[in-house]
């Protein structure tokens, strides 16, 4: 049932160029996405005045590219919310917002929770889902699936790119209807977005290298995750994966805000991973990491090929192929899926059943 793989983790990783064709097909035109179980009407859409987009761990990592997208393509103001907190903010919504849930399995208890009471303050509710038939599902107004298959091992990693693709669909979506964004410059999304499963294929083609450095994190006790944007956010899930699998303490920061407190924690014994994908904040990204360099870090850089200055800052970089920024995220998180994989391998932990933690969290 692992198909030749050790791990259902592993299997997962190398499943994702399919499941990110599978979550495109049909929705794409030329300049158009098409959203064919979504029942909003352009009018609607035009009518909103505010996007709460809430879920749990990876899926709200998903949801913090979502804001950044759905903003500068729509225009629509957008608040990320953890869904254990979302309900107890007194948020405000109407009949103007929009809640969009992400679940994976479409049955955690506080992302179900926020549904409900996102409904019953009258907004309007989309859930971004890999179930069909789950609670979510069900009792959302409108759903879009994530083709993803289903996944088995505990840390998430084909849900979350498709749950990315999901982003970009809706993002695209949201400004089509609201005239924010020209057909042109939607086709020109469009039209990189169907390179995607092709090029995340070659990524997990560097599996080897990333597998042999994997082996110099073995005894590292802390690690640090920088970028900027939406690198950022990305930086959220690779520490994420990393604690949750290997159980390393990771912590990921925001690459310019390490001066205001907790540059003194980088040493030669914290590994930095820097990612350099955007590229309107590239340079400050690279003065962000000779600033750990400084300090002794070993500093691995992900950056897209061409950019070439990156590597005279970093002790090892990985190269990704050239995309629209807003869709390096799906790139960028396969090194470090792979790294946390490879990490918890060499260190003897159980890869797909983490300890203490559970696919499916159904209580609060
Ligand atoms: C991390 C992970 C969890 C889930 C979270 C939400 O690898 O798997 O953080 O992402 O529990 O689960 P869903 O998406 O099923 O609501």
């Amino acid at each position: 049932e692992k198909g030749g793989y050790d791990h259902f983790m592993l299997k997962e990783i190398y499943e994702q160029p399919k499941a990110l064709r599978d979550t495109m097909a049909s929705r794409l035109g030329e300049q158009e996405v098409i959203l064919q179980e979504f029942k909003l009407s352009a009018e609607e859409v035009k009518d909103l005045h505010k996007v709460f987009i809430v879920a749990c761990g990876t899926a709200w990592h998903a949801g913090l590219v979502g804001k950044t997208l759905i903003e500068r393509w729509a225009r629509i103001p957008v608040e990320v919310d953890i869904a254990s907190e979302f309900r107890y903010r007194s948020p405000l919504i109407d009949k103007h917002t929009m809640v969009v849930v992400i679940s994976q399995s479409g049955e955690t208890a506080d992302t179900l929770a926020a549904l409900r009471e996102a409904k019953k303050l009258g907004a309007r509710v989309v859930a971004v889902t890999n179930v069909v038939g789950s609670s979510v599902s069900r009792e959302a107004h409108d759903v879009i699936y994530t083709w993803a298959g289903p996944e088995i091992a505990v840390a998430s990693t084909k849900a979350y790119t498709t749950q990315l693709e999901g982003m970009v669909l809706l993002g695209l979506y949201l400004a089509q209807a609201r005239g924010t964004m020209s057909p042109e410059k939607i086709g020109q999304v469009i039209t990189a977005l169907k390179e995607i499963p092709t090029q995340a294929q070659e990524v997990l083609e560097q599996a080897k290298d990333i597998e042999d450095f994997a082996q110099s994190f073995v005894d590292v006790e802390d690690t640090f995750f920088i970028g900027r944007s939406l690198d950022w956010n990305v930086a959220m899930e690779g520490a994420l994966k990393l604690k949750e699998i290997s159980y390393i303490h990771a912590e990921a920061y925001a690459a310019g805000e390490l001066k205001h407190g907790t540059l003194a924690l980088i040493t030669e014994q914290t590994p930095v991973i820097a990612i350099a994908t955007q590229m309107d904040v590239y340079d400050k990204t690279v003065s962000n990491v000779k600033e750990v360099k400084a300090r002794d870090a070993k500093v691995i850089g992900i950056t897209f090929q061409g950019n070439k200055d990156l590597a005279k800052s970093v002790d090892h970089v990985i190269y990704l192929p050239k995309t629209v920024v807003e869709l390096a995220p799906i790139l960028t998180v396969i090194p470090l899926q792979l790294l946390s994989y490879y990490v918890s391998v060499a260190r003897g932990c159980d890869v797909d059943k983490p300890r203490n933690l559970a696919k499916s969290v159904t209580v609060e």
